[in-house]
């Protein structure tokens, strides 16, 4: 049985995306203001008029323009069985997937964040490997695509963390799609272009590491600000939408610096302000401790579970517990 979440919906891009709706025609319709679906999805067939579409050809444009958003109600209990779709994935830490409500979910978007060298990019690298397992062991079964912006992914860490786990290094390696991302708009292409090698290769993990690097190197200053900020909706809008449709997890790592001037509550905080923290997701600020391997994570925003905060530790063999987890139950 295919698990991909089957929620019915086909879903348009652009303009030109929409049956119907060919290169000329898309011209006029921007040249009436009308350049998105979501703005077709609202419009009336008299305002196109102008772009020499008629009333019936509109009527069945903005229909199927409205079919692929969510501009419909839905029932309470329907919502509920969509969401029991939901899957979990395993971090590797007993405490760490406790934090999480039962691991990473599928559907949404989990963020992590933290300071240089506070492990978010060796979780992703945990995650490449323990999506592979099976759903027994707290895996999905499924492959993987990476999109790398800092040029951090290690085959030979991937190779570890199976070893350990007793999985063949070659076939995880195998599993796992990537991509380099040069640019910010590079970045967002290789997004805008992933759902068919998503479904060819029957990956449940997407992982975006990190999200912020490009954007913030190439949006500068206050002016750039709101431009950033759209894009990086456009961004996030996408990656959920992909999350929903293959029923995967989606991880996005967003590097933020340590302020050493506050010495009390949050010490950190995202380069250039909280640029993705209003898209509703979970969001895990991460830190390094005084003991060496071991790494403090703290939720701090989900749509539905209590902050919290735990610990576990990076080690040659990957994510692991810090402390022995059977005994502390
Ligand atoms: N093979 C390994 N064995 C043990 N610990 C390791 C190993 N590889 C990496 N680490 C630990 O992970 C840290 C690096 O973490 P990671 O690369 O995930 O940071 P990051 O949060 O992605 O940082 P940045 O913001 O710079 O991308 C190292 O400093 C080290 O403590
Ligand atoms: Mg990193």
């Amino acid at each position: 049985m295919s698990e991909e979440a089957n929620l019915g919906k086909e879903e348009f891009e652009c303009l030109e995306d929409l049956p119907g709706v060919g290169p000329a025609m898309s011209k006029r319709l921007r040249e009436l203001g009308f350049h998105t679906v979501e703005s077709m999805a609202t419009a009336t067939a008299k305002e196109l008029a102008p772009a020499g579409i008629g009333e019936k050809k509109a009527l069945q444009i903005i229909r199927t323009a409205r079919s692929s958003m969510a501009l419909s109600f839905i029932r309470a209990d329907e919502l509920m069985k969509m969401r029991q779709t939901v899957s979990r994935l395993t971090t590797g830490s007993k405490m760490l997937d406790e934090l999480l409500g039962g691991g990473l979910e599928t559907q949404t978007i989990t963020e992590f964040f933290g300071e240089y060298g506070s492990g978010k990019s060796q979780i992703c690298h945990q995650m490449c490997v323990n999506v592979q397992l099976a759903s027994q062991r707290g895996g999905l079964g499924g492959g993987v695509l990476y999109i790398d912006t800092e040029n951090t992914f290690r085959t030979e860490r991937i190779v570890q963390m199976a070893q350990h786990l007793g999985l063949e290094p070659e076939k995880v390696i195998r599993n796992i799609v990537f991509a380099e991302a040069y640019t910010s708009d590079h970045q967002m292409f290789l997004l805008d272009n992933a759902d068919e090698v998503i479904k060819e290769n029957g990956i449940r993990l997407i992982i975006v590491d990190s999200l912020t690097s490009h954007f913030r190197s190439e949006y500068l200053g206050r002016e750039m600000l709101a431009e950033r900020q759209q894009k990086l909706n456009k961004h996030l809008h996408k990656l959920v939408r992909l999350a929903r449709a293959f029923n995967a997890v989606a991880v996005v790592t967003n590097q933020v610096m340590s302020r050493p001037d506050i010495f009390f509550g949050n010490a950190v905080h995202p380069v250039g302000g909280h640029i993705v923290a209003h898209t509703s997701h979970t969001r895990v600020l991460l830190r390094k401790s005084a003991r060496g391997p071991i790494r403090i994570a703290r939720l701090v925003s989900s749509p539905y579970l209590p902050e919290g905060e735990t610990i576990f530790k990076i080690t040659e063999n990957g994510i692991e517990a810090a402390v022995d987890e059977e005994k502390a139950g």
